[in-house]
């Protein structure tokens, strides 16, 4: 976050830079993806809008509860596929080309992650690749600790020009103020409840990426980056089955 010679056009969402990065260079009209906990089908949408051969997307809820048919639109090339366990059934072995996860393996205990990374080797196809978001609560903090450098509020803080002066005196009121309501919640490892949601009775859990690498090593997997860095706040890991 900083100021540029694009102005207020310097900066792109955290959700582009992801779909830049991870998805568009990879998806073509020859692409199977496999895609854990699409929910109501933000990046599903993405998939089928990059014209991909097929998408199975797998969730524990039904797609009337998550409004996923509404949100992608019925395509034939997509199969919703609603799971009782971390087996990935109905989804043919050796036949993924490109696996996606995001905002779903953070709300796992690590044991669930780990029992899924199993499944996920015996569907995807030798030279398939994928990407995986995951909960890391030291880089989590990281973040919060460097708001100054990693929030808009740099972005706010360095403008020069007379005409951000309310914006500015705006910003750092509130974050003075109001820190508590508007930055992330913390998290901790040593807590049993993290971002605890009591009316969906799920929160988040710390995998990490240290633990989730030597994870996906030892279940087959070569890791071509830690983390892609596209988001301040959560590894994406990027790996590939050889
Ligand atoms: C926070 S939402 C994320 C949705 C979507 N990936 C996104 O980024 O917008 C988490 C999703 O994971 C699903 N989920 C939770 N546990 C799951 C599991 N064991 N297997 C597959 N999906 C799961 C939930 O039902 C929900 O749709």
């Amino acid at each position: 976050m900083a100021s540029s010679t694009y102005a207020i056009y310097g900066d792109n969402s955290i959700f582009y830079t992801i779909y830049s990065a991870c998805i568009r260079p990879y998806i073509t009209a020859e692409t199977v993806v496999l895609e854990i906990g699409p929910g109501r089908g933000a990046w599903s949408k993405a998939f089928v809008h990059r014209n991909c051969r097929k998408l199975y997307a797998v969730d524990v809820v039904t797609p009337e509860h998550s409004g996923f048919w509404k949100h992608v639109g019925e395509d034939p090339r997509v199969e919703y596929i609603v799971a009782n366990d971390l087996t990935l059934p109905g989804v043919p072995d050796q036949l993924i080309d490109f696996f996606f996860s995001f905002g779903v393996f953070c709300h796992l205990k690590p044991e669930m992650c780990e029992e899924y990374l199993g499944a996920m080797f015996r569907k995807m196809r030798p030279g398939s690749r994928g990407f995986l978001m995951i909960a890391d609560f030291d880089k989590y903090e990281r973040c919060r600790a460097e708001a100054g450098r990693l929030s808009i509020g740099r972005f706010l803080t360095e403008q020069t020009r007379k005409v951000w002066f309310p914006a500015k005196l705006g910003y750092s009121f509130a974050w003075r103020y109001f820190r508590g309501k508007m930055d992330l919640e913390p998290v901790s490892k040593e807590r049993e409840h993290n971002l605890w949601s009591p009316t969906a009775n799920f929160g988040w859990y710390h995998w990490g990426v240290e633990r989730a690498c030597k994870a996906m090593l030892q279940a087959g997997f070569e890791i071509v980056e830690r983390d892609v860095e596209v988001c301040h706040r959560d590894p994406v890991i990027h790996f590939r089955k050889a």
